[in-house]
């Protein structure tokens, strides 16, 4: 990608986004993980180094999210009470090049590719180029008009004769200015329109007027899919969560079932991996040479050489390396190498070495209510069955450790340890206790 075609950009996220019906501001809303605005950013950081974002609604909430992943754009406020509209939101910009590429927060599947096409139309000297969707059903979006190859109007769905409701050219919403253009053009903008707003699409027959070049460019309605509602959001989501497992899938990965798999943006797969059914793979989980089975989650760890599940959960901050993990085993902050843990055990917030066998519905006690503490189990030791650590506690190498043992103290190289209560029998019990006969 390149930023020699230098242009500025600019993403309009000040609209409330009533449709959503939600507290969050409509932005904010996740798919694969990450904010809608995440992805309209990041594009825009691949072709310029000058991007601003527009905000007014809950500015301060969206700045401080976005600002988690990004510290070189530029953020405005919009005059949203004297001047609201899309064309309100561009009055305050600066932009540093001579073409303005205005893109809306809300299309998180845009791809800095297809953006790069705007620039083909520089030797036309296009003054505006605008994306346009061929629909077959229009409905919601500003009808666009097209003569011999040339924008000629642009009219908005609730200002729109019924004639022009039939037309099923739409704008996409996403335009490029030559920018004195629009910064001469801005103020002249009015809101006489049927929503009393600052239109950016009325910049359009203002161009016309002045016998400027405008070119439509047809994009594709996949990438440039608008997210009002929920319903969208999870449309939107389908199509990026399609993107992310085809190329894990292109690079080597097997996914069985793909459509039941959930990848965050983020996740790294390395190798010759199996992903199975129902997994989910959160936040910057790696996995490297590694089988997942059935229904499980990992979140922020690191997978190498080894097989998990069916069913388990791997909680953030674990590194799991040629271990065997199986069903029903949770982890959390737990480095495990060369370690086999089968079935039925909480593993959190410590550290066990090769050769070890965790039995069956063993647990870490390492939380006493107030702190959180280590259980720290070296090489080639055997834990049995039902067996509670109750940390901070060390167990050396080569320790053998008896069914139903409560761990309350450290233990030594070589060492058995074992608690248990001892067995009371007592002969026909079962009679005296039922009041039955044998
Ligand atoms: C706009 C276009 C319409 C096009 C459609 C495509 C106008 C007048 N209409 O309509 O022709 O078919 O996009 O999706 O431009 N925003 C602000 N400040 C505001 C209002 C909106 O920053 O005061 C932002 C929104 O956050 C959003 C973008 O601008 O990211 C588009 O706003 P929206 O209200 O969705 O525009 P539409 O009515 O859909
Ligand atoms: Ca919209």
């Amino acid at each position: 990608m390149s930023k020699t075609n230098k242009k500025s950009i600019i993403i309009l996220a000040a609209g409330a986004g009533t449709r959503m019906k939600s507290e969050l501001p409509k932005v904010l809303h996740k798919i694969s993980g990450k904010p809608m605005l995440y992805y309209s950013i990041k594009e825009a950081l691949k072709l310029s180094d000058d991007v601003t974002v527009v905000l007014y609604h809950q500015f301060e909430l969206v700045k401080s999210e976005i600002e988690k992943y990004f510290s070189n754009i530029t953020f405005v406020i919009q005059d949203h009470k004297n001047f609201p509209g899309t064309g309100g939101a561009v009055m305050q910009i600066v932009p540093k090049y001579e073409k303005v590429l205005v893109l809306n927060a809300d299309m998180p599947l845009i791809q800095a590719s297809e953006l790069e096409k705007f620039d083909t139309f520089d030797e036309d000297d296009a003054t505006i180029v605008m994306s346009v969707l061929e629909l077959e059903n229009a409905d919601g979006y500003g009808r666009v008009v097209i003569e011999s190859g040339s924008v000629k109007k642009v009219v908005e769905q609730k200002d729109a004769t019924t004639e022009e409701l039939k037309i099923t050219t739409a704008n996409a919403g996403i335009y490029q200015f030559k920018t004195k253009f629009l910064l001469e053009n801005l103020p002249k903008l009015d809101n006489n329109n049927a929503q009393k707003e600052y239109y950016i699409t009325d910049l359009v027959e203002m161009a016309i007027k002045q016998g400027k070049v405008l070119k439509p460019i047809f994009v594709s309605i996949e990438n440039f899919k608008g997210v009002n509602s929920k319903v969208e959001l999870a449309d939107a989501e389908m199509i990026h969560q399609n993107r992310i497992k085809k190329e894990f899938m292109k690079n080597g990965v097997i996914m069985r079932l793909p459509e039941t798999i959930y990848i965050e943006d983020g996740v790294e797969i390395e190798g010759e991996s199996i992903i199975e059914n129902g997994v989910s793979l959160l936040g910057n989980t790696k996995i490297i040479n590694s089988h997942i089975k059935t229904n499980c989650v990992v979140e922020s760890s690191i997978v190498e050489d080894s097989d998990v599940g069916p069913m388990a959960r791997i909680r953030p901050d674990s590194k799991i390396v040629n271990t065997h993990i199986g069903n029903f085993v949770e982890t959390k902050k737990a480095l495990l190498n060369g370690v086999k843990a089968g079935h039925l055990s909480y593993l959190g917030d410590c550290s066990i070495d090769e050769g070890t066998n965790i039995g069956c519905g063993t647990i870490t006690c390492n939380y006493d209510g107030v702190n959180k503490y280590q259980t720290i189990i070296g090489k080639n030791v055997f834990v049995g069955s039902d067996t509670q650590f109750v940390a901070p506690v060390t167990i050396e190498d080569d320790v053998l450790i008896g069914a139903g043992s409560c761990v309350t103290q450290n233990v030594k190289k070589g060492e058995l340890y074992l608690t248990r209560a001892k067995a009371k029998v007592i002969d026909g019990y079962f009679y005296k206790h039922f009041k039955s006969k044998k």
